[in-house]
């Protein structure tokens, strides 16, 4: 590429992108987690990277890689520690794209040791994860805030649901619905529901090309 870096569309922005599941440990050995691939969201970095942006990537555990890419990228492991990395950079973020899959539960209590194999039956108690991107809308000032949301039913009416109770400017509707979008599959089908709530569909593509038409909209709105 032959650009001049000032005449990027992101040129000088601070993009704050979090990425992948996370885990939340049971005990030494074991965790709950999901099946993000942290494609989606490591094409979102590498594409406003390569838009002019000043890139920080927020990951939990990935195969996915920025290597090549002037992406600075703090690795997490529970929603927990998520939270904290995400606050620590908000402050100084014109934009903040939280695509993770987070989990909404953890383990109540982590046992010191590997639980050993008793009974035939065998209870965990989970307690709720901090809500990252709900409690980045309740402080956001500058920040273009942007979420995902991933439904199997009624997707319209929950993500409008999530943008406005998370205090969002827009949301990134995946649906499911069709045969080539979702986890681990190297295509999605999003529609971009906006604050005003006026939306958007776009085709199924490839994550590069959706990690585009986020970003266009992205660029639109600064
Ligand atoms: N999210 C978050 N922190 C959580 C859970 C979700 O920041 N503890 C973010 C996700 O990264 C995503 C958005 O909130 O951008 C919506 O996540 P989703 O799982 O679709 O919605 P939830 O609010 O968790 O509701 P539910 O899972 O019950 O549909
Ligand atoms: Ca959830």
């Amino acid at each position: 590429e032959n650009h001049i870096a000032s005449t990027l569309p992101l040129f000088g922005k601070n993009i704050v992108v979090s990425a992948g599941p996370t885990y939340e440990n049971i005990d030494p050995v074991r965790f709950i987690g999901n099946y993000s691939s942290g494609k989606m969201g490591f094409e979102i970095a590498k594409v406003a990277s390569r838009m002019g942006a000043n890139v920080q990537l927020v990951s939990g555990p990935s195969h996915e890689s920025v290597a090549g890419f002037p992406i600075e990228r703090t690795n997490v492991i529970s929603a927990r520690d998520m939270y904290e990395a995400m606050h620590a950079k908000y402050d100084t973020a014109d934009v903040v794209i939280m695509s993770a899959a987070v989990a909404d539960y953890r383990p109540k209590e982590v046992a010191d040791q590997k639980i050993k194999k008793n009974d035939e039956d065998l209870t965990i108690e989970l307690t709720k994860n901090p809500d990252i991107l709900k409690s980045l809308g309740e402080i956001k000032k500058h920040q273009l805030l942007v979420g995902f949301a991933l439904e199997t039913n009624n997707e319209e009416e929950y993500a409008k649901g999530k943008l406005a109770k998370k205090n969002l400017d827009f949301i990134v509707l995946n649906s499911l619905q069709d045969k080539d979008a979702g986890f681990q599959k190297n295509t999605n089908k999003i529609t971009i529901i906006d604050k005003d709530m006026s939306m958007q569909s776009f085709d199924a593509k490839s994550k590069a090309d959706v990690a585009k038409d986020i970003l266009n909209v992205i660029v639109k709105k600064l």
